[in-house]
């Protein structure tokens, strides 16, 4: 785990690294349960409205099988670090213009740094 994170901070800076090592799964649970659970499964090969966002940390966007991406999504090349995954929940529409992702975001940064916590989980 830590092998996997280190490189991370280097590369993108300690500052937005930061925010999401400082998360809490427990509280991150809770938040995505009541806000991404609606849209998304936690568990492997199981797709909703959104993509299974199982193992969704640190892997390249737009790859979980038998799921139909937006164009937008398809063509976004950013792996999805812990701190791309902090920018995209603030505000989806925003961050990738024609995403179809329609929720408005998650505005609380402790909220985004525990979900991404949580995701971090599960593998
Ligand atoms: C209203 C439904 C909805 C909600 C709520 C929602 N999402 Fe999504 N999400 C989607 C859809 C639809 C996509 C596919 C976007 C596309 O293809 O442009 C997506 C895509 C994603 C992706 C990219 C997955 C991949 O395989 O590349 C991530 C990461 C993600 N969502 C995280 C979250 C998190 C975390 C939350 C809660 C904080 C959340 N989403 C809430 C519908 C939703």
């Amino acid at each position: 785990m830590l092998r996997r994170i280190v490189p991370l901070v280097i590369v993108a800076g300690f500052a937005s690294n930061a925010l999401a090592l400082d998360g809490d799964p427990v509280a991150g649970k809770v938040v995505f349960q009541r806000t991404c659970q609606t849209c998304h499964s936690a568990e492997i090969g199981i797709n909703k409205i959104g993509p299974s966002l199982w193992n969704v940390v640190g892997r390249q966007p737009a790859k979980v099988p038998d799921y139909a991406y937006s164009e937008t999504m398809k063509l976004n090349t950013t792996p999805w670090t812990p701190a791309a995954l902090d920018i995209y929940i603030a505000d989806p529409r925003g961050d990738i213009h024609g995403v179809k992702m329609y929720f408005k975001g998650l505005p609380d940064t402790k909220e985004r740094a525990d979900v991404v916590a949580y995701l971090s989980t599960l593998k």
